[in-house]
């Protein structure tokens, strides 16, 4: 079975799943919370989570998974060479619960470790990123390009607040945006780490990193980054880990270095 067959069925359900999502945003939801009170989670997010899984078991019975939800009802987060899907059913839950409209459904396929598929969509504003490796980075269809910007003095760079409150991230967060601000062109923060990526893809921001998200918040969108031309590594300078929780991507090298030699770095609790 090739890739090809695992990105039709995989879009198929995606679509569903952002069908269900545009239903849902205006609609009242049941929130509850996980790890602290601003890490939501809503019926619709456990919906679509247990939906994309069910439509890809039923085509290929032998594919694994990491799912946001499922983890976080104590599944642990398992990583091996076998084909695994990693899902986001909705990232920006937050933006979602809100009716803030930058929410997304995040799938990414990796097989040996390696992303293979990356799709990201956001029903509500119809923007749909896709990737398999190799073979580019599309919005709606239409081949996307990074900015290819160089210098930190002009970049638009996405940041995130994180869903964490923890006192010491607090800290480190307002440290990196304090030191950042008057070094750049701009801050940017759309409350979803996929969408953050998919910005820098579409060459609209120029950088993202954030420390705290987790493998389903930033698989899909790093393979989206990396096949427009862009880089993404761990925010300390090395080669990305992608249980680490760290995550830095920009249109070039040299911003992505920049961008690093100013951040205080912040070590969470791995995946
Ligand atoms: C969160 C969002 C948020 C980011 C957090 C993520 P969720 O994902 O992407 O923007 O700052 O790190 O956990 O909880 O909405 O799926």
């Amino acid at each position: 079975m090739g890739i090809q067959n695992y990105y039709d069925v995989a879009l198929n359900l995606v679509k569903q799943s952002g069908a269900y999502i545009r239903e849902r945003i205006n609609s009242p939801k049941d929130v509850s919370m996980k790890s602290c009170d601003v890490d939501l989670v809503t019926e619709c997010d456990e919906h679509v989570e247990k939906l994309f899984m069910d439509g890809i078991t039923k085509e290929f019975p032998d594919h694994k998974f990491i799912g946001e939800e499922t983890t976080s009802s104590g599944k642990k987060v398992e990583l091996t060479d076998a084909p695994t899907w990693v899902i986001d059913p909705i990232d920006g839950t937050m933006n979602f619960v809100h009716t803030f409209p930058h929410t997304c459904i995040s799938v990414a396929l990796l097989i040996n470790k390696v992303i293979e598929i990356g799709i990201v969509y956001n029903p509500v504003l119809e923007q749909l990123f896709t990737a398999k490796k190799g073979e580019g980075a599309f919005f709606n269809g239409k081949r996307i390009k990074v900015s290819g910007e160089k210098d930190i003095s002009k970049a638009l760079v996405m940041i995130e607040m994180g869903t964490s409150r923890d006192p010491e991230k607090m800290e480190v967060v307002l440290e990196n945006t304090k030191n950042m601000i008057s070094k750049i062109h701009g801050m940017r923060t759309l409350g979803s780490a996929a969408l953050n990526i998919c910005m820098v893809a579409l060459g609209g921001a120029d950088a993202n990193f954030e420390y705290g998200l987790h493998i389903w918040d930033f698989a899909a969108g790093d393979l989206i980054v990396r096949e427009a031309g862009g880089v993404s590594m761990d925010p300390a300078g090395g080669p990305l880990d992608l249980l680490s929780r760290r995550y830095l991507c920009a249109s070039s090298k040299e911003l992505a270095d920049q961008v690093s030699s100013l951040l205080v770095q912040y070590y969470p609790e791995r995946d």
